[in-house]
């Protein structure tokens, strides 16, 4: 199937939103029960009819967007399981399974094998420890591989021969960014991907989230990416959703909206405050199905 693209101008040049096809999972059983993250206080009250009502604005955004949502069953018991984003990692209609680090999110991990297999994806199972694309970014060629709290090192490797691309592993030092996609949002997944090119794949992340080395990584390799402020970071500003053009965020992150506005994206607001006691955002509640290319 081809879906034409939307190609819009701004005043810093045209950028395309390029087509998605999304798996989610709608938080029917959310609520914080145990901590695995700092973000997670089981002492303070949980709403899941409101986590459900926001979830559906999100899910409703990206059918107005004109993207595709796949949705995956709740299971009881996996209050977690909202955070599809862990659920896997997937290119080229290969999906490679998370081997989740907390025993209370192990259960999750067959289910999601499952609906791949069911789904007609090439489906790879885990011998290491990694939560698919919370912690697996693909920019362009490259897979950028949080590790320093969830993924381990070895799941880089890993993640290397099962789809076959350079991998640049980065380190995560604040428990809060625990996760590499609470710590950098992919805003052009694509080389190219703008009009007048080649613009090169490009990033927004935050600079605290990480050590020196992989810092200094992060500045050679994306001169040009959004650098985001603190203030915004700590608002799970980064755990967004970009199409190329739309990109979905907190309405807490002020600064960023205007970056990103600076820079010819189209920003929307979408409010996760009660998937946010949980420790996810955007991003989290989002896992991108990438199909095999078409010769
Ligand atoms: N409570 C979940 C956990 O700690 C949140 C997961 C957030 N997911 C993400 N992709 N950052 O595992």
């Amino acid at each position: 199937m081809t879906t034409p693209e939307i190609t819009t101008t701004s005043a810093t040049g045209a950028r395309t939103a390029q087509h998605r096809r999304y798996l989610m999972c709608r938080p029917e059983h959310f609520t914080v029960s145990y901590t695995i993250n700092p973000w997670m206080e089981p002492a303070k009250p949980t709403d899941t009819a409101k986590a459900v009502a926001q979830w559906q604005k999100l899910y409703d955004l990206y059918l107005e967007l004109g993207h595709e949502v796949e949705l995956i069953d709740p299971l009881e018991g996996y209050p977690d399981m909202v955070y599809t984003a862990n659920g896997g990692f997937v290119i080229d209609g290969r999906a490679y399974v998370p081997e989740f680090r907390f025993t209370e999110r192990q259960g999750e991990a067959p289910a999601f094998a499952e609906w791949f297999r069911q789904n007609g994806f090439d489906t790879v199972l885990p011998e290491e420890v990694n939560e698919g694309e919370g912690d697996f970014l693909l920019v362009g060629d490259t897979i950028l591989a949080g590790t320093g709290f969830r993924s381990t090192g070895d799941s880089h490797r890993e993640v290397g021969e099962v789809f076959g691309r350079e991998v640049v592993s980065l380190n995560l030092v604040d428990p809060r960014f625990y996760h590499l996609d609470t710590a950098i949002a992919v805003l052009d997944p694509v080389e190219g991907a703008r009009n007048g090119g080649p613009e090169k794949a490009n990033i927004a992340y935050l600079p605290g989230a990480f050590d020196d080395a992989s810092r200094a990584t992060l500045e050679e390799r994306y001169p040009d990416a959004i650098l985001v402020s603190d203030e915004d970071g700590a608002v799970f500003g980064l755990n967004s959703a970009s199409d190329g053009y739309n990109v979905i965020i907190s309405p807490r992150a002020k600064g960023f909206e205007k970056q990103l506005r600076e820079r010819g994206y189209n920003p929307i607001t979408v409010d996760l405050s009660e998937l946010l006691l949980g420790g996810g955002g955007i991003k989290c509640c989002t896992l991108e199905l990438r199909a095999a290319e078409k010769e």
